[in-house]
């Protein structure tokens, strides 16, 4: 087993290049399963998640081939099986874009019910009600998903929420679907565009993402091409936080500022000074950080994946903040680890009150989830002595090389193996023999 070890109290300077989307990487690369040629896909992230993504697409027979320390060269052509096994789809939420692709280009697929971080109910009735409306029929039997069309027509689709997963997957489906199909009240988060740019970008001919109206004309052939993922706004706002947490002064590079807006602009009240440049930032903290309140929401609102970092900024900072998770039913359980290091929050169901204490002290944690576990590094950063950070694998699903990252800035973390409590308790015989 590994864990962080973070030795609190070194501001974060220098600089740090932010790396490709991750809910970007994970609904493209099951996207290339509807080419008829290969693609070469750059600025991959190194995160399990794209792990998990390319070794699903080589057990389905496509040819997946490392050119370049984040580009891929994928060859779909090869594709023989159109199913996703539980074993591999319950280790991440994304694995539901393969329904939409392989449906999309086989009109078949078997993939079963989703895993990922665990946020309360995470329903997919939204992306089968798009399937459906497309024309596919699907049983759920044992967990697993099993979907078909004889054809795929367009046809109108209003998602009853804003929802990332179902607008992407209502894409991969629709882009060779017969004929028009709408998408309404569909998500606009920077992904949905870039999935949209990379569709369009081999043939399809899919117009109005990042509105909330998009719609696509099916074409016949979708032709492969190379292409770059956008930067990952989520990783950069984390470093924007971390950045503040410890009243450091660094540069951020690789972003597309205007994906940061919603970021930006609270960070800027809470009191941190942040100048923005082409495709980089400078982040840094000369006033006392001062209180405010947060409400996530879908794109371009304040996202949900900053909740739990910007949270812990706000345990530093002067006076009592106010933050509502709007989005998902359970997504405070980073509070009892924060609780652990002297914070003072109270949570009543979507609403959690901050007190700023203005200090955190270093303590065994655990992450629950993979931006809980972003938030306890933060929290690490910032705190007076150790805090070591368990369960690391959910950070590592989505961070590519996160410590190394914030070694370089000046941070004093390290991953250190420790004995696995069962295997210890296997070795040491569990204490029958006395
Ligand atoms: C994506 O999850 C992201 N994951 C999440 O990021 C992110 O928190 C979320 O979008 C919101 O931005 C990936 O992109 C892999 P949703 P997704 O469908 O698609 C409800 C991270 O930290 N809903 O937008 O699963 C749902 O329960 C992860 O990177 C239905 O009811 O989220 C939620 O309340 C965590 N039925 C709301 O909609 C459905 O069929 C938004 O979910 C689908 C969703």
């Amino acid at each position: 087993m590994e864990k962080f070890v973070v030795k609190g109290g070194h501001r974060l300077t220098g600089e740090v290049v932010i790396s490709g989307a991750k809910n970007a990487a994970v609904a493209i690369l099951p996207a290339v399963i509807l080419a008829d040629t290969p693609c070469v896909i750059e600025n991959v992230p190194s995160i399990s998640d794209v792990t998990i993504s390319l070794r699903i697409l080589e057990e389905m027979g496509a040819v997946v081939t490392q050119v370049g320390k984040d580009a891929y060269r994928i060859d779909p052509t090869t594709i023989d099986k159109f199913c996703v096994p539980y074993e591999t789809a319950r280790k991440m939420r994304a694995s539901y874009y393969f329904l939409g692709a392989l449906l999309g280009k086989f009109h078949k697929a078997r993939v079963s019910m989703p895993g990922g971080c665990p946020l309360g109910d995470r329903p997919i009735d939204q992306h089968l009600k798009a399937f459906t409306i497309l024309g596919a029929n699907y049983v759920i039997d044992k967990g697993v998903i099993d979907i078909k069309a004889d054809k795929l027509t367009g046809g109108q689709i209003f998602f009853d929420m804003v929802t990332v997963g179902a607008t992407m997957n209502a894409m991969l489906a629709a882009v060779k679907a017969e004929g028009l199909t709408v998408i309404e009240n569909a998500a606009k988060e920077p992904h949905i565009v870039d999935l949209a740019n990379f569709l369009n970008s081999m043939g399809a001919n899919i117009m109005g993402a990042g509105t909330d109206v998009i719609k696509i004309r099916g074409v016949e052939h979708l032709i492969g091409t190379t292409y770059s993922v956008i930067p990952d706004q989520i990783e950069a706002g984390t470093f924007m936080v971390a950045i503040a947490a410890t009243k450091g002064d660094a540069i951020i590079k690789n972003i597309i500022p205007k994906h940061l807006e919603s970021i930006t602009k609270k960070l800027e009240k809470i009191g941190v000074s942040i100048e923005q440049y082409d495709d980089s930032m400078r982040v840094w903290v000369e006033n006392p950080l001062v209180k405010t309140n947060v409400k996530t929401a879908p794109h371009p609102g304040f996202p949900t994946d900053m909740q739990s970092q910007i949270a812990t900024l706000l345990t530093l900072a002067q006076g009592t903040s106010i933050i509502t998770e709007n989005i998902w039913d359970q997504r405070f359980a980073y509070v009892d680890e924060l609780r652990r290091m002297g914070a003072d929050i109270t949570v009543n169901g979507k609403v959690a009150l901050i007190e700023g204490t203005g200090k955190l002290v270093g303590a065994p944690v655990k992450a629950c989830d993979l931006r809980a576990g972003a938030a306890l590094i933060i929290a690490g950063l910032a705190a007076t002595g150790v805090t070591e950070i368990e369960d690391i694998h959910h950070i590592e699903r989505g961070y590519d090389c996160m410590e190394g990252k914030l070694r370089a800035l000046g941070a004093d973390i390290e991953k250190v193996e420790f004995p696995d409590k069962e295997d210890s308790k296997k070795k040491d015989g569990d204490g029958a023999e006395g």
